[in-house]
């Protein structure tokens, strides 16, 4: 079953490709639009909807901060994003116009569910992203749309992260060309999986050399700006689910308001240096990192010679548009998770204390 990989977490990461091409399948051209089978059912007014309140935990709870970021750049709409085992303590003060989101690669988790049913209960609408179409999740919900990643194994959430990602990224398309009658670039999104199935060959060996020169510091720090930064918080859990080393993910201009007093040289930073708006900033935060003499990996552009003289390991990323950035980095930090976990023995599928679905709250 693990098609000869070691670990059904390896075997989902090298499967990311696939899925992605399984989701863009059911694209279709609608005229100068696109259009995709599980939207057929969505019926909602996008020109009515004024706030999106997004919802989840863990690695959904992270698709969810990334989305929020894109969609808030984009849509007309207030974004807010909450983790479900928050949301028991909110007052749900909230306009009407306002459309509920919930994301959850089970459909199961219990906070997800009560989330579920008492935004129901006050009348709102809820749009869900599942990946088991018989979850209580997907039933429950007023529209859902099927995560189509397969089944998924190893209790890091890989392959699932990435069409959360996918799924988000479309619907902001979706809406946008609806909304202001645009047509999208079908093309960019029809190179996605070729690119990543060969961005994992060109980084893999790469990545494991990294892991390897890393693997036994006990503490790490991922930081990064702006839409990048749910990505080091998701980078921070992958490493410290399976591997049990401390992680944190930090926005980088937080790093002065406290977090900076833990650098020293055995506290490795990671961070996401794309050349995009948070470049020059967060050069500023890793050469603040450097100054403490901490060791500085990084995921950035290929050929930039000042991030490449700052940092100890780069990993980079291709010159190509910058659409393709979370898709390929998120890849970089699960499997260097991955690697991490492995050198040091772990139980990479079942880690410690963690069940695949959490159905307590
Ligand atoms: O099934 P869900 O997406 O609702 O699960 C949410 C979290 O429990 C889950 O993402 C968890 O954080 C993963 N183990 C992360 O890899």
């Amino acid at each position: 079953e693990k098609n000869g990989y070691p670990h059904f977490m390896l075997k989902e990461i090298f499967e990311q490709p696939l899925v992605v091409r399984r989701i863009l399948s059911t694209l279709e051209r609608d005229k100068d639009k696109f259009i995709f089978e599980d939207i057929k059912n969505v019926d909602i007014s996008w020109e009515k909807i004024r706030k999106v309140f997004i919802v989840g935990c863990g690695t959904s709870y992270h698709a969810g901060y990334y989305a929020k970021f894109l969609w808030e750049k984009e849509l007309p709409y207030f974004i807010e994003v909450e983790l479900a085992s928050q949301m028991h303590h909110r007052n749900l003060n909230i306009p009407e116009e306002t459309l509920f989101i919930t994301i959850s690669q089970s459909g199961e988790t219990a906070d997800v569910i009560s989330t579920l049913r008492k935004v129901k209960e006050n009348g709102f609408k809820v749009l869900s992203l599942v990946n088991n179409p018989q979850s209580t999740v997907a039933r429950e919900s007023d529209y859902f749309i099927n995560l189509r990643a397969g089944v998924e194994i190893g209790v890091a959430a890989t392959k699932t992260f990435m069409a959360e990602l996918v799924y988000l990224e479309l619907l902001k398309e979706y809406i946008k060309s609806r909304l202001y009658n645009i047509k999208i670039d079908l093309d960019k999104w029809n190179m996605l999986p070729t690119y990543l199935e060969s961005y994992l060959s060109q980084i893999k060996d790469r990545v494991f050399e990294v892991a390897k020169k890393y693997y036994h510091k006990r503490n790490f720090l991922y930081l990064a700006r702006g839409k990048n930064f749910p990505l080091a918080l998701e980078g921070a859990l992958k490493l410290k689910e399976i591997s049990y080393i401390h992680a944190e993910g930090i926005p980088a201009g937080e790093m002065k308001h406290g977090p900076i007093a833990l650098l020293d040289p055995e506290t490795p930073v990671f961070g996401i240096v794309y050349k995009d708006e948070t470049y020059s900033k967060m050069i500023n935060n890793l050469e603040e990192a450097k100054a403490r003499k901490a060791p500085i990996i990084a995921i950035g552009n290929e050929w930039d010679e000042k991030l490449e003289s700052l940092v100890d390991d780069l990993i980079p990323v291709p010159n190509v548009d910058p659409f393709y950035y979370p898709y390929m980095g998120a890849m970089v930090l699960q499997l260097f998770a991955y690697h991490v976990a492995n050198l040091l023995g772990r139980e990479i599928d079942q880690p410690r204390n963690l069940a695949k679905s959490v159905t307590v709250e």
